[in-house]
């Protein structure tokens, strides 16, 4: 506090990005285990290893990122594995049966819990770095591991930035190395449809809702830079947003760059539903209603 004026410190706002000041992509624990590799791990692996379900298209997980998994079961955020959601370029998305340090933050109802595995093999590792580049708070990465890492960091802290701004997305629970956990948005185990995969019967509302979470971002200092009709999901009657891990902060050079792309794939999205929308109308709505403090 400065005084009686009750004026927040600088150095105590929120600012944007300020989440990610402190991020670590030293080793974490799940490459400890991986090294050590006791006994019950192995077995452990070898479970998960020979179980079909795992063994997704050519690569299958690594030591660490088994590890990663291990370590997230053995402090008690997942019960057990179950199958892939879906299996991308970038990630592999699993359900989960929750454990109850996951209930904790998702409720006692969330039975199940989404995984989120990022690749540290096939990844485009130059497309990461260019999200990452020109912020001060990366430019210490070196390696691939290290981008991954600090990817997965960032989707996580992005989510819970997005959540705080009042846009919907899945709860984040926590982040393992190069996996993240998650609400698993679904209705009796089933995942929720996209955009892309459902038919919208009222786009008008939808379209509001898409336009008014682009602002609140925007307010509060994110750029999602992957917005699309593949990337909300229809759940209930609500949009989710999801896949932030490339979202930027207003301070990205970049940023407005993305801002402007996001704004042409909503709104050319929204035209095929019969909308009379502009990209850069949408683009300009949202400078003007949001005031980002940087
Ligand atoms: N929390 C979640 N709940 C339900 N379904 C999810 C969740 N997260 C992701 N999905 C599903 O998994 C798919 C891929 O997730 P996401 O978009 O986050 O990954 P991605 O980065 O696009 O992966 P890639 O680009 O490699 O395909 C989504 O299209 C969605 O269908
Ligand atoms: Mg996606």
């Amino acid at each position: 506090m400065n005084g009686e004026y009750g004026l927040l410190d600088p150095d105590e706002a929120d600012a944007p990005g300020d989440e990610f000041e402190e991020i670590d992509v030293s080793d974490t624990e799940a490459d400890r285990i991986a090294r050590e590799r006791d006994r019950e791990f192995d077995q452990w692996r070898k479970r998960i290893k020979d179980s079909e379900r795992f063994i997704v298209q050519d690569s299958a997980f690594d030591d660490a990122t088994f590890a990663a998994l291990y370590k997230l079961v053995q402090d008690g955020y997942v019960d057990a594995m179950g199958g892939p959601v879906s299996t991308g370029k970038e990630a592999n998305v699993y359900e989960a049966l929750s454990g109850e340090r996951a209930r904790e933050t998702l409720g006692e109802d969330a039975e199940q819990v989404a995984i989120k595995v990022y690749r540290t093999r096939a990844t485009n590792f130059q497309d990461m770095r260019e999200y990452l580049v020109g912020d001060p708070r990366f430019e210490e990465l070196g390696d691939k591991k290290d981008i991954v890492l600090a990817w997965t960091r960032k989707e996580l802290s992005n989510l819970e930035r997005a959540r705080k701004a009042g846009v919907r997305v899945p709860n984040p629970v926590a982040a393992e190395r190069n996996v993240l956990l998650m609400e698993f948005v679904a209705t009796d185990g089933e995942r929720a449809r996209r955009l892309d995969e459902v038919s919208i019967e009222n786009p008008e509302t939808a379209y509001e809702v898409v336009r008014e979470y682009v602002r609140r971002l925007y307010a509060a200092g994110l750029v999602h830079g992957d917005l699309s009709e593949y990337n909300v999901l229809f759940y209930e009657g609500q949009l989710v947003i999801i896949d932030v891990g490339q979202a930027v902060t207003v301070h990205h050079p970049n940023a407005e760059e993305f801002l402007e792309r996001d704004c042409e794939n909503v709104a050319s999205f929204f035209r095929r539903q019969g909308i009379e929308v502009d990209g850069g109308e949408l683009y300009e709505w949202v400078r003007e209603n949001a005031e980002p403090d940087k």
